[in-house]
């Protein structure tokens, strides 16, 4: 169903944090074997941002949250709730809100994480509208920091190539002007679990000198898997999100699609027949941030001066869980 034009859910700003350092393909080849061809032409990615030693999940999400509050013209005081989506928490708990709420100096905001894989900033989207619209919380900031890099096995050339860190941030709230979240599609299915995680460090594998040994506290990726089922399922998600808002794919003035790989972002514009201008690409300078590409894709094209008033955003992303979801937007 639509949303009414009174009550609608709005991106009132937009922040971004990615670290300095650069990890090249040039790079990458002295550390496995691979080669600046393989990567770019099964994955599209040539360089990616990698956050330093010192810094934890938190840290990256404290600098996008305050890049946004900056943006929305607000300080800290003027937020009810601070969510954040990430995989890759500072600690299992408390949660990397928690981290984040301290970092921001916000007194005694509620904050809690969402684990959604890639999938977290649009989920996050999908929470923050429902508390928004139901009164619950009247101004929200979702925050998605992620620092995949640390929980990467450098010797897998299969995953370390494609990942990056980065954090984008949004503060939200409700609108009447006719903008904002027209509708959204969100799914889940906990069976295809084993295709893409982080095996040990929770209660289903403890921590153990031989879970390390065996490196199972690193991502893990059966990547092919991961490539069918994404493009399936971001096609459907993003024809049940225009569905619902009563749109046709003509109408959409970007597609967004998680940065994963070049080819499930093809993959996904050809299968909507949406053409290439009209479909976001930035994965060749960051990699794969996880919850973080589709907030540095609409920051980026915010920055960039290429959002009008009333241009439609089609949001798209799947990762871990397997999770998968969409939004139509009206900017
Ligand atoms: O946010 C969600 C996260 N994940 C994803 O979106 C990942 C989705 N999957 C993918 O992006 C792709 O499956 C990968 C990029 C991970 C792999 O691409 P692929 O075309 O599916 O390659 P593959 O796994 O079928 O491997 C093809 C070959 C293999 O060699 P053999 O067995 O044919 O001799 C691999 O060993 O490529 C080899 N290979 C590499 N070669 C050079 C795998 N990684 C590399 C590498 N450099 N980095």
């Amino acid at each position: 169903m639509q949303r009414s034009d009174q009550k609608r859910m709005k991106i009132t700003g937009m922040g971004v944090y990615v670290p300095e350092k650069i990890l090249t393909n040039a790079d990458l080849e002295k550390m496995v074997e691979t080669s600046d061809e393989w990567i770019v032409s099964r994955t599209g990615v040539r360089e990616r941002h990698i956050a330093r030693p010192d810094q934890a999940t938190s840290d990256l999400g404290v600098e996008a949250a305050r890049a946004a509050l900056t943006d929305a013209g607000l300080g800290i005081e003027a937020i009810d709730l601070i969510l954040v989506a990430t995989n890759t928490p500072d600690t299992i708990f408390p949660s990397t809100a928690c981290w984040i709420q301290s970092g921001l100096k916000a007194g005694t905001i509620p904050a809690f994480d969402i684990s959604a894989g890639c999938t977290g900033f649009i989920y996050g989207l999908i929470i923050a509208e429902g508390l928004i619209r139901s009164g619950t919380a009247g101004r929200v900031l979702l925050v998605a920091p992620e620092m995949l890099t640390k929980v990467t096995n450098w010797e897998d050339r299969a995953t370390c190539v494609l990942f990056g860190d980065a954090a984008g941030a949004a503060v939200l709230e409700e609108t009447s002007d006719g903008s904002g979240m027209l509708s959204h599609c969100w799914k889940a299915d906990g069976n295809l679990a084993d295709l893409l995680s982080m095996p040990a460090g929770g209660t289903r594998i403890p921590t153990t000198q031989k879970t390390v040994e065996e490196k199972l506290h690193y991502l893990q990726m059966k990547g092919n898997d991961v490539f069918k089922h994404a493009v399936k399922r971001m096609g459907e998600a993003a024809l049940e999100s225009l569905k619902k808002a009563g749109l046709k794919k003509e109408d959409v003035t970007w597609l967004i699609p998680h940065q994963a790989n070049i080819r499930i972002i093809e993959a996904t514009g050809e299968r909507l027949h949406i053409p290439k201008e009209k479909v976001f690409v930035n994965i060749h300078k960051y990699g794969n941030v996880s919850v973080a590409t589709i907030p540095l894709a609409i920051h980026e094209l915010k920055q960039g001066g290429k959002l009008k008033k009333g241009d439609i955003l089609l949001l798209d992303a799947f990762g871990a869980g397997f999770t998968w979801a969409a939004i139509a937007y009206r900017w």
